[in-house]
C-alpha cells in the first residue's frame, strides 16, 4: 500500500469518488452515489475512505443489518430497522496503485471493532465475482441457503452469502 493513504470515516461530499470507484471495480454490481450517500447516513461509523489529501482510492462500506437478509442490489434501505441483529460489510473496493498490505483487512477490523463495541456478534456480506477466497483469509465462512441462493441471482450465479463470528461464545 502507498503509506500515504489512510482510513478516514467517510462523509457525504466522497460519495462521488466512492460511485466512481464502485464503477470501475465492481463493473455490473456497481451502485451509484445515492446508495452509498444512504449508507453513510444512516452509519457513518461503518463506512470510510482511502484518502490522501483530496485523493480517493477506496472506500469501505457497512452498517447494521438483519442476518440472512442481505439488501438487494440499489435497494435503498429509509432506516435501519429495530431487529436489526448483524453487521454487514456493504462493500469496498481499492484501486490497485492503494491494495495490498493488508490494507482492506485494516478497514475491516476498525468496522468490526464498531459492530462489537455496538454489542453486535456476527457480521455478514456478499461476496461476488469469486472474492469468497478472498472474504475467507478475513475470517468469514460460507453460510449460503438455498433460498439465499435464489435471492442472491442479481449479485451474480456465483454469489456467496458469508458470515462472520464477532465474539467467542
Ligand atoms: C478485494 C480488494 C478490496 C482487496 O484489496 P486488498 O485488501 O488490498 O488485497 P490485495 O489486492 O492486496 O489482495 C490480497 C490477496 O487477496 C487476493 N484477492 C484480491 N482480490 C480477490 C478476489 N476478488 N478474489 C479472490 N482473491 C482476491 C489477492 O490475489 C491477494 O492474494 P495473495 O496474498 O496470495 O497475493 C481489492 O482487490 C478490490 O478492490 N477488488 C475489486 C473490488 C472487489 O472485488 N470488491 C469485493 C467484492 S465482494
Amino acid at each position: 500500500m502507498t503509506s500515504a493513504f489512510q482510513w478516514r470515516p467517510a462523509t457525504l461530499s466522497d460519495t462521488a469518488h466512492i460511485a466512481r470507484l464502485s464503477k470501475e471495480h465492481l463493473g455490473v454490481y456497481a451502485e451509484g452515489e445515492e446508495i452509498f450517500a444512504e449508507r453513510i447516513r444512516l452509519a457513518p461509523e461503518g463506512c470510510f475512505v482511502l484518502a490522501n489529501g483530496v485523493a480517493i482510492a477506496g472506500y469501505f462500506c457497512s452498517h447494521p443489518w438483519v442476518r440472512m437478509k442481505p439488501p438487494a442490489l440499489h435497494q435503498m434501505l429509509s432506516q435501519i430497522p429495530d431487529s436489526a441483529d448483524c453487521w454487514y460489510v456493504h462493500d469496498v473496493a481499492v484501486d490497485p496503485i492503494a491494495r495490498g498490505g493488508g490494507v482492506v483487512a485494516d478497514a475491516c477490523e476498525r468496522a468490526l471493532e464498531v459492530a462489537r463495541a455496538k454489542g453486535f456478534r456476527v457480521a455478514m456480506l456478499v461476496a461476488v465475482s469469486g472474492a469468497g477466497s478472498y472474504w475467507q483469509r478475513l475470517g468469514f465462512k460460507d453460510a449460503t441457503t438455498e433460498a439465499l441462493r435464489l435471492k442472491l441471482k442479481d449479485y451474480g450465479d456465483d454469489a456467496v452469502y458469508m458470515e462472520r463470528a464477532l465474539s467467542d461464545d
